[in-house]
């Protein structure tokens, strides 16, 4: 019998990856997901991939009432929650609106899981949870916090509130899955990163600055103690961080208790080295230039993924270049995201 899966928040960026890698292990997919920042369209596109019509519900994951009607109507076996507000500077602005928001979906979901006996939660955390004390490569045994913005805390919370109820709960399974810097889209080019404003994070914005949406990139700073002065992070493509949900979930099926990954390649990139890597691999010029620092950036942020290699049997396969070509195969397809065409 095929094993269901339910995806809060599954049609945004990363759900949506994980929702073609499950499908194609032969696992059966459910969404829940409101559209705050995903777009319906992402359904067709899922089809055309995968063959399936994917069974998706338009709910707010914090919205228990109707989280139940997903549960009532479906078998579930695990939960994978991506839901969540996911904006750094915003979060410092809106700090309520994020707090809210991203423990509310989590409450939810547990509230339900434990009325219908689901007892497997995998949860998308981050490595952000480490703080800024830590030095790379992080690995799990590293000491949490202080976090340096609401929405890293939130990440922070989850996980404890997810860590207090395992301990009330014999059977219940949480997998922790701290991302680094996800990058890429499906090879496709049929679904990727559609940020609804202008870009937070450094590879969507390149990706706009390469297609002409935005004017420049800017470079927060170029005098860390790194190679050439600028940030240095762990990005990984998103199709193998999707694999990575798909071995999470393989995983929960026959355990018990907490466990924590960090899901990154263990190698790390500065600003500079992403965009020369972009410029060469798609022959696209990305105009920058230098600004100051952004604060609460670290210079220096990279994995130790060696335990979801051994516990999990999970190792990235893809490397800067398939996240450049990725990344700028999605963009140049779809230069307004979704909203660009059928
Ligand atoms: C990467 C590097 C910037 C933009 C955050 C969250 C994390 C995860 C990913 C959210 C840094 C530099 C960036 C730009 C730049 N979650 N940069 N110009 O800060 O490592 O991680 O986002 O979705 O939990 O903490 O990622 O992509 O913002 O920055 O120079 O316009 O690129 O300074 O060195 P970060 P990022």
């Amino acid at each position: 019998m095929e094993r269901i899966v339910l995806l809060a928040g599954g049609a945004g960026y990363i759900g949506s990856h994980t929702a073609v890698e499950l499908v194609k292990k032969g696992y059966q997919v459910v969404i829940a997901d409101c559209h705050y920042n995903s777009s319906p369209l992402v359904y067709k596109r899922l089809k055309q991939i995968t063959g399936r019509d994917i069974c998706h519900y338009n709910v707010d994951v914090c919205d228990e009432e109707a989280l139940e009607q997903v549960f009532e109507e479906n078998q579930i076996d695990v939960v994978i929650n991506f839901a969540g507000y996911k904006a750094v500077g915003e979060s410092v602005r809106k700090p309520m609106k994020y707090y809210r928001n991203n423990l509310n979906s989590t409450f939810a979901l547990l509230s339900q899981m434990k009325k219908h006996g689901v007892d497997r939660i995998i949860f998308s955390s981050s490595a952000t949870v480490y703080g800024m004390n830590n030095p790379s490569p992080l690995t799990e045994e590293n000491p949490l916090g202080p976090c340096t913005n609401p929405y890293g805390w939130t990440k922070f919370m989850n996980e404890q509130i997810l860590r207090d109820t395992a301990q009330t709960w014999d059977t219940m399974s949480v997998v922790l899955l701290r991302y680094f810097n996800p990058a890429g889209a499906h090879e496709s080019g049929l679904i990727g990163e559609d940020p609804k404003d202008i870009p937070n994070n450094l590879m969507p914005y390149i990706s706009q600055v390469a297609c002409g949406r935005l004017k420049e990139l800017s470079v927060f700073g170029d005098d860390y103690d790194t190679h050439d002065g600028t940030g240095v992070r762990d990005y990984i493509h998103v199709v193998d961080l999707a694999k990575a949900h798909v071995c999470a979930t393989d995983y929960s099926l026959n355990h018990s208790g907490v466990e924590a990954f960090n899901i990154g390649t263990g190698t790390g990139y500065s600003v500079l080295d992403m965009v020369k890597a972009f410029e060469k691999v798609n022959g696209v010029p990305v105009p920058y230039q230098i600004t100051p620092r952004r604060p609460g950036d670290v210079a220096v942020c990279y994995a130790d993924s060696s335990k979801a290699q051994q516990i999990l049997g999970w190792k990235a396969q893809k490397n800067l270049e398939d996240m450049c070509r990725d990344s700028w195969n999605w963009q140049s397809q779809n230069p307004n995201g979704y909203d660009s065409g059928a």
